[in-house]
């Protein structure tokens, strides 16, 4: 069975977000069960892109509304991310150094996307299934049945992901006559409110969809930034399946990216020391406990009550607590935490950017990690301290509320609470720091968190399972 999957990130070759760290290692566990699978995605000027190899596979051109573009299809050698990966470069449209934040975005999806599907048709043999990811892939499942050109490709069977549902790729009508052409009786399958929504129109038209998290799939059915009537009443055709990890590369026993190594056996003593190198580089004491932050500084993280958070903990626990944010995003918030860095010198470290080697050391050298998202698909985060034996304190939403299991449960390896706004948040911190004080419990709690099995290997099967069940 051939699968290709279609994303515009993919770590590392491009990541903003989690939707890259599930497309970069995803398909690497789906060929572990012996599925053809493969990543297609836009084609950057990155350092990977730079660093590595590539032929020349295909190339062509078409017209977008007046506007003449060329491909050119590449696909690196080696096969290094453990699966082949395909890049389509359009000159002028899709060779800059970010993913998003350009004015001519919806031109640049739809560029890709019609570059992709003249590929499968007129240069190799096609996918069993094409599997898309996020709304910037989301006319795929309409191109292959209503425009003219590629409706030869109706039979392939498309499955689209949900990573978030707040962003809908929404654009003007006005835009209609730069999509390939197609059949106008069907406009309303690419309408919503009045805007063409490519998620909407990938819901109306797949033949799955899948949410990251079944929690997450629960909550779209009631709140989906205005198409939580479409999810449900396509809701035949859904599947909440949860993301895994890749735990070849997340893994602390063996991260070359963290200054001391360690596992189950040896968390205690390889934590102390990650925390020793961490705490001395930002001037933090290494006696306390460490509470950290990573993410983006957006809404949906719940970023915006970091600081409030912060300042509640820090003026009531002073001496009990150390606190490290790393991440990036909204200006004002970054504005916040930087005045709160000023203010408590010894009991915060900042590090405002995107690093991934930081993000590793954060996870090895932090004893717990704070997520109070807004809104969560799956999160990748806590699943990533989990393995690093760092104790998640997350809001229970979406996926987090799927994979961290209250200390208060039998086996709980967490703390979960239920509110954003009042306390909710500084209480959990507080519950943890209880338990903290007990070497002996807290060490129970790391030694279920790194014993539980987030890999992909069950989710990949959910996968696979699906697959069979659209194709038979
Ligand atoms: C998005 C979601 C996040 C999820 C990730 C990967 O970034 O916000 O919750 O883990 O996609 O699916």
């Amino acid at each position: 069975m051939q699968v290709l999957h279609l994303s515009v990130e993919c770590f590392p070759v491009a990541k903003v977000g989690g939707l890259a760290d599930v497309v970069g290692s995803l398909p690497k566990y789906q060929r572990h069960l012996g599925i053809d699978a493969a990543v297609v995605m836009p084609w950057y000027d990155t350092p990977f892109v730079r660093e590595n190899e590539w032929d020349k596979v295909a190339e062509g051109s078409f017209y977008q509304g007046s506007e003449p573009l060329n491909y050119i299809v590449f696909k690196e050698r080696v096969d290094k991310l453990g699966f082949p990966l395909y890049l389509i470069k359009i000159p002028g449209k899709l060779d800059r150094p970010e993913v998003y934040c350009y004015a001519d975005e919806a031109e640049q999806w739809i560029a890709f996307q019609h570059a992709f599907l003249r590929w499968i048709k007129y240069d190799r043999t096609a996918p069993d299934i094409i599997h898309c990811h996020d709304h910037h892939v989301g006319l795929i499942p309409f191109l292959i049945r209503y425009a003219n050109e590629f409706n030869s490709l109706k039979d392939i069977k498309t499955v689209f992901t949900v990573h978030n549902g707040q962003y809908q790729g929404w654009m003007g009508w006005n835009k209609s006559i730069i999509l390939p052409a197609f059949d106008t009786w069907r406009w309303g399958l690419l309408d919503w409110d009045g805007m063409i929504n490519p998620l909407a129109t990938a819901i109306k038209c797949c033949d799955a969809y899948t949410t990251v998290s079944e929690g997450y799939l629960e909550e779209l059915y009631v709140e989906a930034n205005g198409l939580q009537h479409l999810f449900r009443d396509e809701s035949a055709k859904s599947r909440g399946i949860v993301n895994g990890i890749d735990v070849s590369y997340w893994n602390p026993a063996t991260d070359p990216l963290i200054p001391a190594t360690y596992s189950l056996p040896t968390a205690a003593q390889g934590k102390q020391e990650n925390k020793k190198k961490l705490c001395a580089q930002y001037g933090l004491s290494e006696q306390l406990p460490l509470l950290s932050f990573i993410g983006r500084f957006a809404l949906e993280k719940g970023a915006d009550c970091l600081s409030k958070i912060i300042r509640n903990l820090l003026s009531q626990n002073m001496a009990e607590i150390t606190i490290f944010i790393l991440g990036s995003g909204d200006p004002q918030i970054e504005d916040e935490l930087a005045d709160l860095k000023a203010e408590f010198p010894k009991h915060m470290g900042l590090f405002v950017g995107y690093n991934e080697a930081l993000a590793h050391q954060v996870y090895a050298a932090s004893d717990m990690l704070l997520m109070p998202s807004r809104v969560e698909p799956c999160g990748l985060n806590q699943l990533y301290a989990l393995k690093y034996g760092t104790i998640p304190i997350v809001r229970g939403i979406g996926g987090l509320q799927d994979t961290v299991k209250d200390v208060s449960e039998d086996g709980g390896y967490g703390f979960v609470f239920a509110q954003l706004g009042g306390n909710d948040a500084e209480e959990a911190v507080e519950r943890a720091l209880e338990q903290y004080k007990t070497e002996k419990d807290w060490e129970v709690l790391r030694s279920r968190a790194m014993s539980l099995d987030f890999s992909w290997d069950k989710s990949a099967q959910k996968y696979k399972d699906l697959y069979d069940q659209l194709i038979n």
